[in-house]
């Protein structure tokens, strides 16, 4: 049983696009993650196509919201039979463990996990919304708060790994956003790293979007990259 490290981000905007990308790579090759665009347009029928077509999918909707509605919608997230779902550390403990009691629904439950802050954010945001501590604490203590909600691991960048590995153990899942290839442009991400660099400094598994998707051979793509790490 292979297990790729690579999840691509199917940031497409419908279904037809979506399901076009996952005939073009296999499940032994990557993962999958779909988001809040394409959720909304191709809805839960979407996600089950492509658990149904043996992939593992990340359901990124990083719900946050009072812990029985996060409960509820981390149970039905589970029945879809998604294989990773996340939700915001800043809901709070009591939030994070009620999404946990939720995907306790199904036998083989998925693995949850949080974002800390939203990388978009600068020390200046948080300081105009009223959080005075220092942004690396921040991530810090939210990242101590999942794991000791019950939670497998966190999003973060691939650069707050080590620190995160050393804070909260071996055992936690650390999936990383940002990646690029050295062929790769950057688009709009600032602060990037290489495939390789990123599992060398304790990443799980590497968020994969545009260098994968908007290649113009996907499949070759996620190849090279496959290459570059194994
Ligand atoms: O195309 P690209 O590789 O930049 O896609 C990265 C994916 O990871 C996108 O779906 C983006 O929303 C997501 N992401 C991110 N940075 C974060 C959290 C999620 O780029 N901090």
């Amino acid at each position: 049983m292979k297990d790729p490290k690579i999840i691509v981000a199917l940031d497409f905007p419908d279904h037809d696009q979506a399901i076009e990308f996952s005939r073009k790579t296999s499940p032994d090759q990557c993962r999958l993650k779909v988001g809040k665009e394409l959720f909304t347009s191709a809805g839960p029928a979407l996600v089950e196509a492509l658990v149904d077509s043996g992939y593992d999918v990340f359901l990124d909707l990083k719900f946050h919201d009072i812990p029985n509605t996060v409960k509820k919608a981390a149970s039905a997230a589970a029945k879809l039979g998604v294989w990773m779902l996340n939700v915001h550390a800043l809901g709070g403990s009591e939030m994070m463990r009620a999404a946990r009691e939720g995907i306790e629904v199904i036998a083989h439950r998925p693995f949850l996990i949080a974002v800390t802050v939203l990388t978009s954010m600068s020390s200046r945001d948080l300081n105009e919304i009223g959080m005075e501590m220092p942004l690396p604490q921040l991530v810090d203590r939210l990242a101590q708060s999942s794991i000791d909600s019950g939670l497998d691991g966190v999003v973060c960048s691939a650069r707050e790994a080590p620190a995160l590995r050393a804070s909260i153990g071996d055992a936690a899942l650390l999936v990383t956003p940002g990646i690029r290839p050295e062929w790769a442009a950057a688009d709009d991400q600032h602060r990037i790293v290489t495939p390789r660099q990123a599992l060398a400094n304790g990443a799980s598994y590497l968020v994969i979007g545009r260098p994968i998707t908007q290649h113009e051979d996907p499949a070759e793509a996620l190849r090279l990259i496959t290459q570059s790490i194994s």
